[in-house]
């Protein structure tokens, strides 16, 4: 590992995965605060302003579709660096807007802003995870690959933390929790103007001598060239394939079957309820009966348990396998929210099953994080020869911010009209996921890419 490589590692991953997990996490536990402030300027009924505030948070998905469907073209277009640099600019405007809201007392730029940080949040999450994997070697693909989603874990976190009442959750204070996000902006022009651009890129469009030079800078002297031949060979041997298009993904078998499972994958992700808790944790803790200060440190509490249970999972997916772990997972999930369920549901009648509660979501947030947080992302790589990733990559993503959107946006709404009834949307389908992985998922640890995929055939 050279400190080139290690530069550009960490601008590539905290530059992109920080947008992705702070503003999933940020607008949590001072959802009271703000909503006051839209009320006072647009003088909303109660159902109203709860459609507004799912609304506003769950506008960034939509973001994140448009930004994770534009992945291939703009980083075929610019390269991947200027993608990114360019993205970083995206965020700026977005965290502008948003944190100015307040003073010129606009709710709408509030939303408008969600919706642009969501671009860049998507556009990133396709961009920033193929960067690392672009410019790392072989060997330490996997482990710089999963970079991305403890950034994301370790950003919710940071965003709960400083967004409680303590720090800057406060009728005051709120904007700069927005205007924050500048400050990994920042750092991500600065990390990639002086990071290499990806090789594979540089190679693909024909400009070998600045690849060479850019992999002696990542690699060495000595490694530099060997390196350089290996992406070299790799794009030799895609071009001899058949370009894979959307009809061959549609019809042929081995790209079809593969692609329903990542899409469902994708699905059972997000349809677990996790953003739920990351978006409205607070709110559940207080449907739980816990008072407000409780509710935001509970709060704060998931995000560290979801970092800590994902440092395990980078070495546990390796060890037990993508398939036990995600069966493990589901199925715990399903046990889990249905004493969740049953909790809820008497808490008022029997006030000590607040706190079993909130060990409920703590063990629901590990049990998320062991399988089903990291391994969607990494079978996304896995499930598909060279030649088809991109073009798969690019329905499923888009897949998981859309099922993240439905989510974001029903989960309030259904709650005021079902109560805890609820959960049982992601109860019915976490018990679907089970039963159908366990069935259809192949384990992918420690094969080859090509016996894989001639599973599907
Ligand atoms: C995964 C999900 C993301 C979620 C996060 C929580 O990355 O894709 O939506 O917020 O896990 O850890």
């Amino acid at each position: 590992m050279t400190c080139v490589l290690a530069w550009a590692v960490l601008a590539g991953s905290i530059g992109s995965g920080f947008q992705h997990g702070y503003n999933t996490g940020v607008l949590n536990a001072p959802q009271k605060v703000i909503e006051t402030w839209m009320n006072e300027t647009w003088h909303m009924k109660d159902s109203e302003l709860t459609v507004i505030w799912s609304t506003t948070t769950s506008i960034m998905c939509i973001g994140g579709i448009i930004g994770g469907a534009l992945t291939s073209l703009l980083s075929n277009w610019f390269g991947r660096r200027k993608t990114l640099i360019f993205n970083s600019f995206v965020a700026i405007g977005a965290g502008t807007i948003m944190g100015g809201s307040k003073y010129v007392n606009q709710p709408w730029m509030l939303i408008l802003g969600r919706l642009i940080i969501g671009i860049n949040a998507g556009l990133n999450a396709g961009v920033g995870p193929m960067y690392l994997s672009e410019i790392s070697p072989m060997e330490l693909r996997g482990a710089i690959g999963s970079m991305y989603q403890l950034v994301i874990t370790i950003s919710i976190l940071v965003a709960q933390a400083v967004s409680i009442n303590k720090v800057l959750g406060t009728e005051t204070l709120w904007p700069i929790l927005l205007f924050l996000v500048l400050i990994p902006a920042g750092y991500q022009i600065l990390g990639m103007l002086t990071s290499p651009e990806s090789l594979k890129y540089l190679l693909e469009t024909n400009e070998d001598e600045k690849a060479l030079s850019e992999s002696v800078r990542l690699f060495g002297e000595e490694q530099g060239p060997i390196n350089l031949d290996l992406i070299k060979n790799e794009i030799e041997d895609s071009r001899l394939l058949p370009k894979v298009t959307m009809r061959d993904m549609i019809h042929v078998a081995k790209y079809r079957r593969p692609l329903i499972i990542m899409c469902l994958l994708m699905g059972a992700q997000q349809l677990s309820g996790i953003n739920a808790v990351i978006y409205y944790s607070t709110h559940i803790f207080k449907t739980a009966d816990l008072s407000e200060e409780n509710a935001q440190i509970a709060t704060v509490g998931v995000g560290l348990v979801n970092v800590i249970t994902t440092i395990f999972s980078v070495f546990l997916v390796e060890m037990v396998g993508r398939k036990p772990l995600l069966i493990i997972g589901f199925a715990g999930m399903t046990f889990d929210l249905s004493l969740l369920l049953v909790c809820l549901y008497y808490v008022e009648s029997i006030a000590i099953l607040a706190y079993a509660a909130v060990v409920l979501v703590y063990l629901f947030i590990i049990l998320f994080a062991i399988g089903a947080g990291s391994i969607p992302w990494i079978m996304g790589s896995e499930l598909f020869a060279t030649a088809a990733r991109p073009l798969a990559l690019s329905v499923a993503v888009p897949a998981n911010w859309f099922f993240n959107f439905v989510v974001g946006l029903i989960f309030l709404p259904l709650q005021k009209i079902l109560g805890p009834a609820v959960f049982l949307i992601f109860i019915v389908s976490q018990a679907f996921a089970t039963v159908y992985f366990h069935i259809k998922i192949p384990e992918t640890k420690n094969r080859p890419i090509d016996e894989i995929t001639a599973l599907f055939e």
